[in-house]
C-alpha cells in the first residue's frame, strides 16, 4: 500500500469538483493504491485460536481441512477436492495421479512460474514448451500439434494471472489424442471458462494458497477433479500413499507410493475464514480492472491483456499489459517502471523466459536425462526449444499485483494519470536513461 499525492486533473476527473475537493481534504491530499494484503480481522483470529485450543493441529485428528475440501470443491462445482501443502505439491500429486514418469513428454507454456516446469522435472519427464500468444499472455493453443510427439502424455495449461484462453481447443485436442489436461489454476481462484470454474474442465486442476495469491493461508494448495479414480490416486499420494478407502487390494492401507503433502488444520481454518471474503474481493478486482483497462487502452503504446471471449470470469491475480517504448520516445521498460515507481505506482516486468533458464540445460544434460531420453532426442529438444513470441512478451510485459486492484476506483484513474504524465515527459526521461 503506497500513499501518493492527488493531481489536480485527477481531482477534477471525479464526480464533480466539490466532491473531489472534499475527498482530497479527507485524504489529506493523498491517495493509496490498493489495500494492505492480506485482509483479516477477528474472524481469522478466532479461527486460528479455535484450532490452537482444540489441540488438533493436523488433519488426521481435526475437521477443518476436510471442511475446506468440502466447501472449496462445492464453490468450484468440482466433485472432489484434496487440500495440499502448497500449489507445487498439488501439481506433484496431479503428475503422480495421472502417472507421468520417465520417458513421458509434457507440454507447457514458457510464460509461467518456475513450479510449472519443476514438477515435470521431478518426475524425470521431458518438458516441451509451446510458445505464448502475446495479446492474451497465455499458451498459444494453435501450436500444440506442432510440439506433440507419440510420447506426449499431458498438457499443463496455466491460467496465467487468473485468465485463460483457447481452452475449447486444448480440451478437444487432448481428448482426441488421449492426452491428460492438467489445469494449473494456481493464480485463478474463481476464474471461469464459459461459465464453469477453471480447474474443473480438464482432468484435474490445481490451486495455490501461497501468501501472494487471491486466497491465502501463507502456504497451501488444492487439487480438484471430477474423476473419482484420479482423486483416489491424488488423495493417496498426498498422504504417503495411504488409500482413501481400505479395500481387499489395500489391506495394509498403502495403496501406492506417495509423500506427505498434507495441509495443517491452522491453514484449513484460516482458508475457511478467508473464503468468506473471496467473492467480494474478486468483484472489487473485476470492477477496478475494467476501469483501468478503459483508461489505459486509450493511451498509445499501452496494450492491456486481451481477454478471450470464452473467459467469462478473470480472477485478476495479475493486471498485465504490454508496453511499447516507441510510443514513449524510446524510453526502455526499466525506465518506464522506474518513473511509475516515482509516481507511487509499483509495477514489475514479470517473468523471464523460462524455456531458456540455464538450469534446464543442466538438468537435461544430467546422467538421468541422457539415460532416459538419449542424445538424439535431447539434441532435438534444444533445437526446437524456441519461443520467439514469448521472448518478446518477456521484454514488453508490465504487471500490477492483485492487491492494487482492491483499492478505490479513483486509484485506477490515478494509475492511468501517472502513465499519461510519464508519456508526456518521456523524451526527457529517455534522454536521462
Ligand atoms: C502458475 C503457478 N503454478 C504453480 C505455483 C506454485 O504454487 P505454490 O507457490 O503454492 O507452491 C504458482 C505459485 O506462485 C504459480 O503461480
Amino acid at each position: 500500500m503506497r500513499r501518493i499525492p492527488l493531481s489536480r486533473r485527477m481531482l477534477l476527473a471525479g464526480a464533480g469538483v466539490a466532491m473531489a475537493a472534499r475527498r482530497a481534504r479527507a485524504f489529506n491530499r493523498e491517495i493509496k493504491i490498493g489495500r494492505a494484503w492480506p485482509e483479516y480481522d477477528r474472524t481469522e483470529e478466532e479461527a486460528l485460536l479455535g484450532v490452537l485450543r482444540s489441540g488438533k493441529w493436523g488433519r488426521i485428528d481435526g475437521s477443518r481441512v476436510a471442511e475446506l475440501e468440502r466447501q472449496y470443491g462445492a464453490l468450484l462445482g468440482a466433485r472432489h477436492c484434496v487440500a495440499t501443502a502448497n500449489g507445487t505439491s498439488a501439481l506433484i500429486a496431479a503428475m503422480n495421479a495421472i502417472d507421468i514418469g520417465p520417458g513421458d513428454e509434457v507440454l507447457l507454456p514458457p510464460y509461467t512460474f518456475v513450479a510449472s516446469v519443476n514438477i515435470i522435472l521431478i518426475q524425470h519427464a521431458l518438458p516441451v514448451f509451446v510458445d505464448s500468444d502475446r495479446p492474451t499472455f497465455q499458451i498459444d493453443v494453435r501450436q500444440l500439434a506442432a510440439r506433440t510427439t507419440p510420447q506426449t502424455k499431458a498438457l499443463i495449461q496455466v491460467h496465467l494471472g487468473g485468465a485463460t484462453a483457447g481452452l475449447d481447443a486444448s480440451l478437444k485436442f487432448c481428448r482426441e489424442r488421449g492426452i491428460k489436461l492438467v489445469e494449473d489454476a494456481c493464480q485463478a481462484h474463481l476464474g471461469e471458462w464459459r461459465g464453469k470454474k477453471v480447474g474443473t474442465l480438464g482432468d484435474c486442476g490445481t490451486f495455490s494458497f501461497q501468501a501472494s495469491k487471491n486466497l491465502n493461508s501463507g502456504e497451501g494448495g488444492a487439487l480438484v477433479t471430477n474423476d473419482e479414480a484420479l482423486f483416489d490416486r491424488a488423495w493417496a499420494f498426498h498422504g504417503n500413499g495411504r488409500a482413501r478407502r481400505i479395500t481387499s487390494a489395500t489391506l495394509s492401507g498403502w495403496a501406492m507410493n506417495g509423500a506427505n503433502l498434507r495441509l495443517t488444520e491452522f491453514q484449513g481454518a484460516l482458508l475457511l475464514a478467508q473464503m468468506t471474503r473471496l467473492e467480494r474481493q474478486s468483484q472489487t478486482r473485476e470492477t477496478n480492472a475494467a476501469a483501468l483497462t478503459k483508461y489505459l487502452k486509450e493511451i498509445p503504446g499501452i496494450h492491456p491483456q486481451v481477454i478471450d471471449e470464452g473467459c467469462t470470469r478473470n480472477a485478476w491475480h495479475l493486471y498485465m499489459l504490454r508496453y511499447d517504448p516507441a510510443a514513449f520516445a524510446g524510453l526502455p521498460r526499466a525506465g518506464f517502471l522506474k518513473a511509475l515507481q516515482a509516481e507511487g505506482v509499483s509495477g514489475s516486468g514479470g517473468y523471464t523466459p523460462l524455456n531458456r533458464e540455464p538450469f534446464l540445460r543442466d538438468v537435461l544434460q544430467s546422467r538421468h536425462y541422457r539415460k532416459i531420453y538419449g542424445d538424439a532426442r535431447l539434441r532435438r529438444w534444444h533445437e526446437e526449444n524456441q519461443c520467439p513470441q514469448n521472448d518478446r512478451l518477456c521484454e514488453e510485459a508490465v504487471w500490477f499485483t492483485q492487491d492494487m486492484l482492491l483499492g478505490e476506483p479513483r486509484e485506477m484513474e490515478y494509475i492511468a494519470e501517472a502513465v499519461r504524465k510519464i508519456q508526456k515527459k518521456a523524451p526527457e526521461l529517455a534522454r536521462q536513461a
